[in-house]
């Protein structure tokens, strides 16, 4: 019956393990209203697109590896380590706490090479704007609408915090309700990039132990309603700082294999959106919770 008021759920990408349950949350995060609403989201390939044109789209981190002002060699290097290191990540058959050590040393890796390159702070808005990034098709209704409403929209990212922003801020949506954690670059007086601000953030730290500003969701206490977007098993703890949850809605973007991940995408997330590119499933949900009956 949610199909009437969601639509979109309609889609033949969305598969959904317990579908009454689903319509439970959404109906109850109406009832709760608008001002009891967060969303949580995670950046690279869940609000930036995983493929375009039967290509692969960048990630923040990709935008910089493979911009003009890294060295030939500096390319081939970081190009190397993504290739060693995220058949790991994404690999169902082993564990979290396998893969942390090697998530921790694929970005301190990758952070070393970057700090050498001499990047600088002022070459950031051209190295994006040159960049195959692509948000997802109606990221511009997501993010107006989260605004109009004033619903907080936390972004917790393992990417470069530096490139996102500038990514949002050119896409005209870096509204104030906006807030960003996730890996900084540190420049010097000259601003030249040196290394990566502390902590480091990445695919399966992404909870309570990065998260310093912990005020942030204190502040919130009272928006117990989340949705959560990711596309990977490392977003599901990204709420894990919230101190009371009555409603969470985990919506992940299935990207990369699709048939063999399935099942544990299925158990984790609530919704499953399976190799599709779009944002109209969570806007179909934010379009029936935010409007007034
Ligand atoms: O979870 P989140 O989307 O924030 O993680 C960032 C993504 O960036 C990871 O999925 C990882 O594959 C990618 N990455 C990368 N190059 C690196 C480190 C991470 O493309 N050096
Ligand atoms: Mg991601």
């Amino acid at each position: 019956m949610y199909f009437r008021e969601v639509p979109e759920l309609q889609k033949s990408t969305v598969r959904i393990k317990d579908p009454e349950r689903v319509a439970g949350i959404i109906r109850a995060m109406k009832e709760q209203g608008t001002h009891k609403l967060q969303v949580i989201s995670d950046f690279d390939m869940t609000l930036s697109r995983f493929g375009c044109n039967g290509r692969r789209c960048p990630t923040s981190h990709n935008i910089l590896d493979n911009s003009r002002v890294v060295s030939e060699e500096g390319r081939r290097q970081l190009k190397d380590l993504l290739h060693y290191y995220y058949p790991i990540e994404i690999d169902p058959k082993r564990t979290l706490e396998e893969k942390r050590p090697l998530m921790v040393e694929w970005w301190s890796k990758a952070h070393e090479l970057l700090s050498q390159q001499k990047i600088l702070k002022s070459d950031i808005p051209q190295i994006v704007r040159e960049s195959d990034v692509m948000l997802r098709d109606g990221f511009d209704e997501l993010f107006n609408r989260l605004h109009k409403y004033n619903v907080p929209l936390f972004i917790f990212s393992a990417g470069v915090g530096d490139i996102l922003e500038e990514i949002i801020r050119q896409a005209n949506v870096f509204h104030p309700n906006v807030n960003v954690v996730s890996n900084y670059m540190d420049f010097d007086d000259n601003g030249v990039l040196r290394r990566f601000k502390a902590p480091l953030i990445h695919t399966y730290n992404k909870n309570n132990s990065v998260l310093r500003d912990t005020e942030y969701f204190q502040q919130l206490s009272a928006r117990t309603s989340i949705i959560l977007l990711g596309d990977s098993m490392g977003d599901l703890t990204m709420a894990d700082g919230v101190p009371s949850v009555e409603n969470i809605l985990k919506i992940g973007f299935l990207n990369d294999k699709v048939e063999e991940q399935r099942e544990r995408y299925l158990d984790a997330y609530d919704v499953v959106l399976e190799s599709d590119e779009t944002l109209d499933v969570v806007n179909g949900i934010l379009r029936f919770v935010l409007t007034e009956t």
